[in-house]
């Protein structure tokens, strides 16, 4: 029997391909660039699952151009490049690689934490452009990280992640979000739950964690940001626009923030000009997850959901459920 067809928009990991292969015929854009919605429609012509990245957006228009898609696996946690429920009333899954990117992307978080602490973007570039030339009491002072206290914005997997990692540096941690976590999530991580106001009002590390939705755009703007200490900093490896970046831009310019630390932008691949010219913004271009292993577990996981498709099982980390029961 003919093997049903897989569309990769992007290249990845050979070990998810690998995967794939055991019940798909793969084909991959090997050119890894983004595609325009109707490439995607044409070289997914006949397939049942396509595999997207954060680039690849899938609206209804795209799933009614691929008629035969009935598993959309983003190879990513977050899924804000999917309109979830234009994939759930055309009987189609949705999947996401939660948990295996949790703990690589706390760490990048602690590396933005550190990094803006004690300016280490500024002082690679200052070393490199010949300006060291001696040691001084007075150049590059940045602030201590350790018996600080760090908010975390978003308390899920990720934020947990980040938090646990502050005991080592002897930090009081603040959460909020949606919800308070369980108490055992608050006796691991030390974490105490607070209201956004008091968090914002206390850290002096504030870190967001949280998904982007109508309801975290622009979650961090002007006047919150006035709400911080001037000493604090800004951390953010969850999505560009929970954070106003003209405003930021303002702050780091204007001294009501001390930094920030971006992994992610509002109009990526884009960075504000403004940003790009504070000195006190350490910016990378999200890469929280771009590790050699945690890139080939998402690649997995993205290939197993859509072999338990293929297999007649039930994805095993889908983000929408179908009325109807979508299996082979
Ligand atoms: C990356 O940003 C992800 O959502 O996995």
């Amino acid at each position: 029997m003919n093997k049903p067809k897989v569309f990769v928009c992007r290249q990845i990991p050979r070990a998810g391909l690998v995967r794939l292969a055991e019940a798909y015929d793969v084909e991959v854009n090997r050119e890894d660039v983004p595609l325009a919605a109707a490439e995607i429609a044409r070289r997914a012509e006949g397939a049942l699952a396509l595999v997207t990245l954060l680039a690849d957006k899938v609206d209804a228009a795209l799933l009614d151009a691929c008629p035969s898609v009935r598993i959309v696996a983003n190879v990513a946690v977050g899924y804000d490049n999917i309109v979830v429920p234009a994939a759930t009333v055309r009987n189609v899954w949705v999947t996401n690689t939660p948990d295996v990117l949790s703990e690589t992307t706390a760490d990048l978080a602690w590396a933005l934490i550190l990094g803006a602490a004690r300016r280490i973007g500024e002082s690679e570039r200052y070393l490199r452009a010949g300006r060291f030339t001696g040691w001084t009491m007075l150049t590059l002072l940045g602030a201590d990280v350790h018996h600080k206290t760090l908010g975390i914005v978003g308390f899920g997997r990720i934020g947990q992640a980040v938090a646990r990692r502050a005991r080592g540096f002897a930090m009081r941690v603040l959460y909020t979000g949606r919800a308070r976590a369980s108490e055992e999530a608050e006796r691991e991580t030390g974490a105490a739950y607070v209201d956004k106001a008091t968090l914002l009002r206390e850290s002096d590390f504030v870190s967001l964690h949280a998904p982007l939705t109508p309801a975290t755009r622009h979650l961090i703007g002007a006047s919150e940001m006035r709400t911080m200490k001037r000493t604090a900093f800004l951390i953010n490896t969850s999505r560009g626009p929970l954070v106003d970046e003209a405003a930021l831009a303002q702050a780091l310019r204007e001294g009501t923030l001390a930094g920030a630390g971006l992994d992610v932008f509002e109009a990526e691949p884009q960075v504000h000009p403004a940003l790009l010219a504070c000195e006190n913004a350490l910016i990378v271009p999200h890469i929280g997850s771009a590790t050699v292993e945690t890139r080939e577990r998402m690649a997995t996981l993205a290939a197993e959901n859509c072999l338990d498709y293929a297999n007649g099982r039930r994805p095993r980390s889908p983000v929408n459920e179908l009325a109807r029961r979508n299996l082979r």
